[in-house]
């Protein structure tokens, strides 16, 4: 197995990181990483928007809390986002895990793909972050509440443009414990044909 197979295969979602934020040396790889990920057309109108500052990171968790006390969910809602919804009413909630580093991944409404390029994009940080030595997960709150309008509000505060949507965020900091095992692969996702 060659080493980028192997960090492909190593790579885990982590949910548990130390204080310690990741140097500006790791940092400025994982942007790198990022910013050469393939994008339609070579569209590269993505922008990474990396927050560092730690009252921030907790002002923004608060408004999450609050964006999801504020909206309602039928049953036929994805699980996850009910499940974050009854989560966030917990006080010690954080949607980034206290991460040192929250890298959100933005992209313009109007291009098709933007889902596409900034998801690309994202799988790069990861791969990099556990390459270094660092832990990363993938949060969807901002992406899943990021037109409520207070939640609008500090994105375009954070200097996130208005006709940019949430495509996803990576917490990203030294894991703190052991690395979880490896969730099993579901059979019957290959469609051979030859
Ligand atoms: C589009 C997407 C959204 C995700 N959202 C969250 C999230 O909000 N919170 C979280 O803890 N993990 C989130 N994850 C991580 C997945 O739960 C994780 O990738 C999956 O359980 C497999 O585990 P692994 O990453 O360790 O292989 C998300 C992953 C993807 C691809």
């Amino acid at each position: 197995m060659n080493d980028i197979i192997q960090n492909i295969k190593t790579r885990r979602s982590i949910r548990k990181y130390d204080k310690r934020q990741i140097t500006d040396e790791a940092l400025g790889s994982i942007i790198e990483a990022a910013q050469y990920a393939p994008s339609g057309s070579n569209s590269q109108s993505w922008l990474f928007t990396v927050i560092q500052k730690q009252e921030i990171l907790s002002e923004l968790n608060q408004l999450i809390r609050r964006a999801f006390a504020g909206v309602t969910f039928d049953e036929h809602e994805y699980p996850a986002k009910i499940r974050s919804k009854q989560a966030a009413e917990k006080e010690h909630y954080c949607f980034y895990y206290h991460a040192p580093t929250l890298i959100v991944v933005t992209n313009k409404q109007d291009y098709p793909n933007a889902m596409a390029d900034s998801g690309l994009a994202l799988e790069n940080i990861f791969l990099t972050a556990h390459s270094l030595g660092l832990g990363s997960c993938w949060v969807n709150q901002l992406a899943w509440l990021c037109a409520v309008p207070e939640v609008r509000a500090a994105l375009t505060k954070l200097g996130i443009p208005e006709d940019h949507f949430v495509c996803g965020a990576a917490a990203i900091g030294y894991p703190d414990g052991p690395q979880p095992p490896a969730p099993l692969r579901k059979p019957g996702t290959v469609n051979l044909v030859r």
